[in-house]
């Protein structure tokens, strides 16, 4: 049985006998024996390995080199040199996977980001890109323990849908009919003959449905893949990208506000006490200020403007913003920074937004104008999560339709939930690979999702 990197480094006494598997990052060739450096992507650290030159299997090493894959047979021993407490004494070494140095991309010790975009099947092999995918592992374990511990169900909202939940037209179709060959009646294409019998989407959200859930079994979140055809290259927006959305009976925008703050700082705690060595290396290589505004994210509250607050703070701002600020426009993600890095230095939860610019199911709230929506903002990302609390009026919510020209017919089952046993619902999303860029400081969202999926980018 192999053991892994992370073990074997952490081992409390040296040991006889040991396997390891993995690729070598270095090879050091020295007077009578060589080093190499070994991962297997437990850990970031790799683990040295003393190869002889009087072993039987020595020989095979001229064939090994960075990128290759090995096993090696030996013992762990201390290491005598500095920067690791143990190394292994190879008595064996295999070559399982060769890597011609000629043709291999990972050569050099530093790749840009935008290169290694390019060789998104070989990244998680640097160190970085590792680090990235363990976070990213560790993080989606933490949510899921986050909410059980707290008493949600975990529910899965589907990712074929009929319904556009945010009202943006930005989703993908999805059809089985053959485009080059599209059946027509009255010159529109027949959607009765499609695989469903009317038009399919992918899923922007998993809301409406976690929503209906919610309804019946209390505290709910749905934690999976999302899709939006917004054509926006940003650094911050993927067409594929994943979302924490937690939906709550029995609550109102003050309780969704208090769990999405309360989340947001354990989710923190948890990596700075799970990923500490990962992280370090985004600390030190990619965001020197990471550590200390982590640090001060648990330290402080969130603070808390109305919208219409943000906006007479941003009309006051000593500072030329590239869209223009007022009551009734959306912020930008400029404005969102300008918030949350500049005047209050933290993050930031601005509620009560205009109903014109937020979707048709948020709660409209007394003053007719606003809704009780909510939205956290973080330094460096801007817009983090976006919640509500939820219409549960059945006449309010189907006049919202009629003015936005939404067919009730279509939220038919979604207006049913208003009509038996309605309660006060709220909930929100969390981008998360926001939150990876958020806790690593990494700057384009291209960079903490193995595959990336942006406009005219699907390669891998
Ligand atoms: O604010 P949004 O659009 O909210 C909703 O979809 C609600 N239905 C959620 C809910 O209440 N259950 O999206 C939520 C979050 C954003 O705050 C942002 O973090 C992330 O999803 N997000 C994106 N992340 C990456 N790429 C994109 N294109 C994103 N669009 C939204
Ligand atoms: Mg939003």
């Amino acid at each position: 049985m192999r053991t892994k990197i992370k073990d074997a480094l952490n081992a409390i006494e040296p040991q006889d006998e040991i396997l390891i598997k993995g690729w070598v990052r270095t090879k050091r060739e020295a007077k009578g024996f060589s080093f190499l450096e070994i991962n297997d992507g437990s850990c970031l650290q790799n683990l040295q390995v003393v190869v002889d030159g009087d072993i039987p299997t020595y020989p095979v090493l001229e064939k090994i080199g960075t990128g290759a894959a090995v096993k090696v047979r030996g013992s762990l021993v201390e290491s005598p040199g500095k920067g690791q407490k143990w190394e292994v004494q190879a008595r064996e070494v295999e070559l399982i996977g060769y890597a011609d140095p000629k043709t291999y991309p990972l050569q050099k010790k530093r790749h840009s980001d935008e290169f290694l975009r390019t060789i998104a099947h070989l990244r998680p092999r640097t160190n970085k890109y590792g680090a990235i995918n363990r976070i990213r592992a560790e993080l989606s374990f933490a949510i899921h323990r986050y909410f059980h511990d707290k008493g949600f169900w975990y529910i899965h909202t589907p990712i074929l849908t009929g319904s556009d939940c945010e009202g943006a037209g930005e989703m993908f179709q999805v059809t089985t009919l053959n485009l080059n060959q599209l059946p027509k009646v009255s010159g529109q294409v027949d959607l009765s003959q499609d695989f469903f019998g009317k038009k399919a989407l992918l899923t922007v959200s998993g809301q409406l449905e976690a929503e209906a859930l919610a309804c019946a079994l209390g505290d709910v979140y749905t934690f999976g893949p999302t899709f939006r055809a917004e054509n926006s290259n940003t650094p911050r927006h993927a067409a594929e990208f994943w979302m924490i959305e937690p939906e709550m009976a029995f609550a109102d925008l003050e309780d969704d506000m208090v769990l999405a703050e309360d989340c947001v700082k354990k989710l923190v705690s948890y990596a700075l006490k799970h990923c500490a060595q990962d992280l370090d290396l985004f600390a030190r290589f990619v965001d020197k200020g990471l550590s200390s505004r982590l640090e001060n994210i648990l330290k402080e509250d969130f603070v808390r403007l109305s919208y219409k607050e943000a906006v007479s703070i941003l009309k006051r701002a000593r500072k030329k913003f590239e869209f223009p600020v007022g009551f009734g426009l959306d912020l930008q993600t400029e404005h969102e920074r300008y918030l949350t890095e500049e005047y209050c230095k933290k993050p930031v939860i601005v509620y009560d937004y205009p109903k014109e610019i937020k979707a048709f199911y948020m709660r409209l709230n007394d003053d007719g104008q606003t809704v009780a929506a909510m939205d956290v903002l973080v330094p460096k990302i801007g817009e983090l999560i976006g919640g509500s609390q939820r219409e549960e009026r059945v006449d309010v919510l189907e006049s919202r339709l009629k003015d936005l020209g939404l067919s009730k017919d279509e939220y038919w089952w979604y207006l049913d939930l208003r009509r038996f046993g309605s309660v006060p619902h709220a909930g929100f999303g969390m981008g998360f690979e926001r939150l990876l860029m958020f806790l690593t400081g990494v700057s384009n969202i291209r960079d903490v999702i193995p595959f990336p999926r942006t406009p005219k980018h699907l390669e891998f």
